[in-house]
This record gives structure tokens, sequence and C-alpha cells, in this order.
């Protein structure tokens, strides 16, 4: 265990976590802790993945630990791919079973569940979407957002999200209260003007970094980037809603340590680690290379009431139907495509 890098208000420690946290930090003096853990890939990957049947059990460890580490009103948030069946159009049940186990072993409390949909995520597994077609695209990741209490501090007012077209035009003509379909009554109370809407559990963030200053350190150091990445994007999103200037944030999981740097540019302590050297000095590159491309200045802009947003700032996904209408019905595989098409391109 060494500290590969640190500033006024963190550290970077090279070493395997589990040794980092039980040897620097006190019980209950974490407000956040903000991960990635390596996820249960069915084939080991470079980064260090467990087996998926394996995968809870090695975690248990991690979770008794940041149970320890988190102050009561603090949050456990774990970005965690989902992963396939060796072999099969089937999925893995690790991510389910690795909340569960958090829950009902370790008594986390799972204060919201959100989805990371990556609109720029490549249509894969090929074999079941593109080649056999019997799966769709799998464009989600599962965010677990867990907290010690039932009560983590937080502010839905530090994520707000400007106001469709659509809501825009209603605050702008009024709205008729009545009845909806569900039943629901929608009372004058939703015309009010907030300054901004109240952002759903669904993250849509594209992963498109070709150019950061992350990336083009690595290059410039013959290092390889890390190979699974979030968007510092992620890590603002959950550091702006449950932390405070000057709280104390961590990622046990560190990798390239986006947690980091986000927490450095907005002022709270933080304390990264990271088991693999190569990582760890491509890391030291979001802290020594000015800021990222991904890093978003202007982000508190959109917490101003009535600001307005720019087609740019949408992800735009059609609803399902548009092509239903008259679109020819090809048969369904009749043995859900266990047998491979003879065309490369598919049945
Ligand atoms: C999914 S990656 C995290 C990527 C990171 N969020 C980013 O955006 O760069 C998981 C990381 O956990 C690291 N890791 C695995 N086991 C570890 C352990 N016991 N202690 C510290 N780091 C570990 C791996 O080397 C890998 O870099």
């Amino acid at each position: 265990m060494k500290q590969a890098y640190h500033t006024a208000l963190g550290q970077i420690v090279e070493g395997d976590s589990l040794e980092v946290l039980a040897a620097k930090l006190k019980p209950g003096t974490v407000d956040l802790i903000m991960t990635s853990p390596p996820y249960g890939l069915v084939r080991k990957k470079e980064y260090g993945n467990v087996d998926a049947e394996s995968y809870v059990d090695w975690f248990k460890p991690f979770g008794k630990e940041f149970k320890r580490v988190l102050k009561p009103t603090g949050s456990l948030v774990i970005d965690i791919g989902g992963a396939w069946n060796r072999g099969l159009p089937t999925r893995s049940l690790y991510h389910f079973e690795l909340l569960l186990m958090l829950c009902k072993e370790i008594g986390f409390h799972l204060a919201q569940e959100f989805l990371w949909w990556n609109p720029a995520k490549l249509p894969t597994p090929a074999e079941w979407v593109t080649v056999r077609r019997v799966r769709v695209k799998d464009a989600v990741n599962f965010v677990w957002w867990l907290s010690p209490t039932p009560w983590p501090k937080a502010s839905n007012r530090r994520v707000l999200q400007p106001y469709s077209e659509s809501m825009q035009s209603l605050l702008k003509n009024g709205y008729k209260a009545k009845l909806r379909p569900s039943g629901h009554d929608i009372s004058d109370k939703f015309s009010r003007d907030n300054g901004a809407a109240i952002p759903p559990n669904l993250l849509a963030l594209a992963h498109t970094e070709s150019n950061s200053a992350y990336l083009r350190f690595c290059k410039a150091s013959g290092l390889k980037p890390h190979p699974a990445r979030f968007p510092e994007a992620l890590p603002e999103y959950f550091i702006r809603m449950l932390t405070d200037r000057g709280d104390f944030v961590i990622d046990p999981f560190a990798g390239s340590c986006p947690t980091g740097a986000v927490a450095e540019r907005l002022h709270r302590r933080w304390l990264c680690s990271e088991i693999s050297a190569d990582y760890v000095a491509g890391a030291i590159g979001r802290f020594t290379s000015g800021p990222s491309e991904d890093s978003d200045e202007d982000a508190g802009l959109f917490q101003d009431s009535g600001a307005i947003a720019s087609d740019g700032d949408y992800y735009r996904i059609p609803r399902p139907g548009i092509l239903w209408n008259g679109a020819k019905e090809s048969p369904l595989p009749a043995d859900g495509g266990k047998k491979r098409p003879k065309s490369k391109r598919g049945s």
C-alpha cells in the first residue's frame, strides 16, 4: 500500500482497498462511497473481474468495510453492469444477488435504484443481438444507491434539469386540473414554475470520450487507458446530490479516478484506492493535465430558473410503436434462435 498522489483535499492510494480502508479510515467518517467495482463478467477481463457465481462472496468483506466507514447519513453508490451467462442468451443475476446480499445480510437500505443509459453503447453481444437477432441491445448499467440508514443526506434540488418543451408551454399557457387516465388527480400545483424539473432515475449519459486530457496523458506516457471507465458526469451527479463542500468521498475501486477528479473540482475531501499500479499511473493524469473534456464547468447553469437547454443537450429515443403499423412481420425463429442462421447478417 502506498500513497501515489495527493492534493490538499485528497489522495490516491495504490493497494487493496480492504487494507487501505482498514488502515486509513475510522468508523463513521465517510459521506459517500461512489464506485464501480469490477463487474462479474463471465469471461475474465484484464482489470481483475471475478466469475459471476463467486462474485457475491468476493464482495462481502468490501460491503462490511463500506458499512463500517460510512456515516449514518452517508451513501454507497455502486455502478454495475449486467452480464450474460456463458454461451447463452440469458442474463446472470449476480448484480441483483449483490444488491440482496448488501441489504439482507449487511443491512444497507436501498435508497433508490437508477439506470444509467449509455446511448453510445454498441449492439452487443453481437451473437444474440446482430447475428441471431433474439435479444435487443444491452445499453444500461444498474446504479444501486444504498445507505446505512433510511435517511441518507440528499437533495434532488442539486440535480435539476431544464423543463421539456411541453412543460414549458404548459407553464406558459396553464394547465386544466383533471383526472389522468391512471386515475391520478393532477391538481394545479403541477403547473407551478419551480425553475427546473426534477430528474427521473434514468441517467442518459453517452460515453464517447475520445480526446480528453486523461486519454492524452495516457498516450503521452505510454500507458494503456483504463478499459472500463465511467464518465465524470456519473460521479458528479451523485457527489452533487449527496454531499456538501468539505464532505468526504471515497472510491475503493478507483480505476482512472474520475470520482477523485470530480471531488477535487467540487471541493470535497476524497480518497481513491486502486490495486493496479498502471491504472494509478494513468489516474494521476486526471489531476496534472488540466480540466478534462468530461468536466462540465457550466453544469450549475441549469439550476438557475429559466435556463434554456439546446437540442444538443438531449438524447432522443423513439417511443416503441413508430414502426409497428403496417410493418411486415417476419416469422419468429421457432427454436428461440438456438440454431445459428447461415447468413452472417442474421435472420
Ligand atoms: C470497473 S473498474 C473502475 C473504473 C473506474 N470507475 C473508472 O472510471 O476508471 C474496477 C477497478 O477496481 C480495481 N480493483 C479490483 N479489485 C480491487 C481491490 N481489491 N482494491 C482496489 N482496487 C481493486 C480494478 O483494478 C479496476 O481498476
